[in-house]
């Protein structure tokens, strides 16, 4: 997602020189949505040590199609109990490449430690290292769905069972933050009786074309962070919609946002000015969805929050609103190493129509704009009032880009069916499960569309206030809300009980 929905942050040094790259699209960062966590005593270990590849299927759910592929998973056997071997851990990977850093480090590892668990975690497929075809042209992307995932996982685990020798009784239990925090419930609900219980963090289960609550989110997180930072966006944008009108105004906004291109050149372009003012939405969205996480060290935006923004935004020093959103929008191209602000649509869509997997895209980009079109949407439309970045945004934008970018077929009505397909297939929020627990934090967008409240007994929900993204599987801090510690202690308790049954 062009800001968002996980990633890790290890690419950039890569991009330097690229204006093209968006740092965040559909509400995913470069990298996926899931940071890494931090980085303390690891240096011990290298990939080596956990890396391993198995014989996958490409199609699940063809018996005729016999082709193999190698995916990638990591194995930590530290804390394992050799002699019961009954207790199993599986992160799942998600619309980034794997680290292995999780395999030492995380609210999880520390579970582990206390259960005694073996530890996978499965790079999720055309993700990472995890290649199933030659390229990523939308005839080999139509092995890419989270039903051919969850497959991946049921068979990784049956193949496991057999290789390590695990227990008959073995409990195996899911963890997945953010998309592979759905996956981590719908795999519950699909393969019960391979996956005895799943941490969901941060998972959205209902598929929607108009996302547009994930600005209704965003405009509370920056009401709560002050309400002069909320009307201080607004007029900001009000003031850029009139300079807009003019070549005098035009040419002030080229400098005052460091345009790679003029705007006077492209002003009768709606879908550059839509990709304007997302980009600007998105360096908003980038820092609340993460807000205060604890991905410290390995995440470009490091210590920038949202008091970070409001603070310029509410400075008046600094010149008129207009001025201020000039200030944060240079903020995030140094985080990013950006020469320019690129909002060059065409630069955007010829970047993700490119099939190489050597391509820039191809650490996720590509994939996960597949994923939206042909399976979630999600499209974080500006269709929310009221407006923070005026409505130049809605989700016909972002229709517009699954055509341009995959074929005319994957036009409206195409996603609206594939939408449909999905919240069918998974029961979006009426899923039933059990042995599940759901974690949302309040300053996450992505709670929107997930479990926040519960409604079955053996699938409850924790709904932290005050926490962003996936904020539960970093590891502790001394300074972690209080809530949030409270969380971790009662889904350990809860694991523990799983355990026991
Ligand atoms: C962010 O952290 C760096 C060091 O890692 C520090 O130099 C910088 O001043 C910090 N910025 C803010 C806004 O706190
Ligand atoms: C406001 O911005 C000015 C100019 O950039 C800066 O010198 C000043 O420190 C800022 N004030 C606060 C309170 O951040
Ligand atoms: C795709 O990306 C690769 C690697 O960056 C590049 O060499 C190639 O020219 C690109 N292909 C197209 C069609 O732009
Ligand atoms: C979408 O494309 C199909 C052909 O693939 C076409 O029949 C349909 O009318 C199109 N729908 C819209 C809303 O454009």
């Amino acid at each position: 997602m062009r800001f968002v929905f996980l990633f890790c942050l290890l690419f950039f040094a890569n991009f330097e020189n690229s204006f093209a790259w968006k740092t965040f699209h559909n509400g995913r960062t470069v990298g996926g949505n899931l940071g890494e966590p931090h980085h303390n005593n690891f240096m011990k270990n290298d990939i080596n040590d956990f890396e391993r590849w198995f014989s996958q299927n490409l199609d699940h759910f063809n018996p005729t199609e016999e082709t193999k592929w190698q995916q990638r998973y990591f194995v930590n056997d530290e804390f394992f109990d050799n002699k019961a071997r009954n207790v199993v851990f599986l992160q799942i990977g998600g619309e980034g490449e794997a680290s292995d850093k999780w395999m030492t480090q995380g609210a999880w590892i520390d579970y582990a430690k206390e259960y005694k668990a073996l530890c996978f975690q499965l790079e999720h497929r055309f993700y990472g290292k995890s290649h199933p075809t030659r390229d990523l042209s939308v005839k080999n992307l139509q092995y890419l769905t989270s039903q051919q995932a969850l497959a991946d996982l049921a068979v990784f685990i049956e193949k496991i069972n057999v290789q390590y020798e695990l227990s008959p009784d073995v409990k195996w239990i899911a963890f997945g933050g953010s998309y592979p925090g759905s996956l981590a419930a719908w795999l519950r609900q699909k393969y019960p009786h391979l996956v005895h219980g799943a941490m969901s963090a941060s998972g959205p289960l209902l598929a929607q074309l108009d996302f547009k609550d994930y600005f209704r989110v965003i405009n509370e997180d920056l009401k709560t962070t002050s309400e002069e930072c909320f009307k201080a966006v607004q007029q900001g944008t009000q003031q850029i919609n009139t300079l807009l009108k003019h070549m005098v105004g035009q040419r002030k906004l080229n400098k005052l946002f460091n345009l790679c291109d003029p705007l006077e050149k492209t002003i009768n372009n709606p879908m550059d000015i839509s990709n304007f003012f997302e980009t600007l939405a998105g360096n908003f969205a980038n820092i609340a969805q993460y807000n205060k996480d604890n991905r410290i060290g390995k995440s470009a935006t490091g210590n920038i929050t949202l008091d970070t923004l409001c603070n310029i935004m509410i400075n008046q020093t600094i010149g008129p609103q207009v001025h201020r959103l000039a200030v944060v929008n240079e903020l995030t191209l140094e985080a990013y190493d950006q020469k320019c602000l690129d909002y060059k649509y065409d630069n955007m869509i010829e970047d993700l129509r490119n099939v190489s997997w050597d391509s820039e895209q191809a650490e996720g980009g590509r994939q996960w704009t597949y994923q939206t079109c042909t399976e979630f949407a999600f499209f974080q439309s500006s269709a929310y009032e009221p407006q923070l970045f005026g409505n130049n945004f809605p989700a016909s934008f972002y229709v517009q880009q699954c055509e341009d970018i995959f074929g005319p077929k994957f036009n409206e009505s195409y996603i609206g069916r594939a939408i449909e397909r999905t919240n069918t297939l998974y029961g979006a929020l009426d899923i039933q499960v059990d042995n599940v627990v759901f974690v949302h934090g309040s300053v996450d967008p992505w709670h929107a569309l997930g479990i926040t409240e519960t409604k079955l007994a053996k699938a409850p929900a924790i709904y932290i206030e005050g926490t962003a993204h996936c904020a539960n599987m970093y590891p502790p801090k001394d300074d972690d809300l209080p809530q949030l510690k409270a969380a971790r202690k009662e889904i350990k308790k809860l694991i523990g009980t799983w355990l026991q049954q």
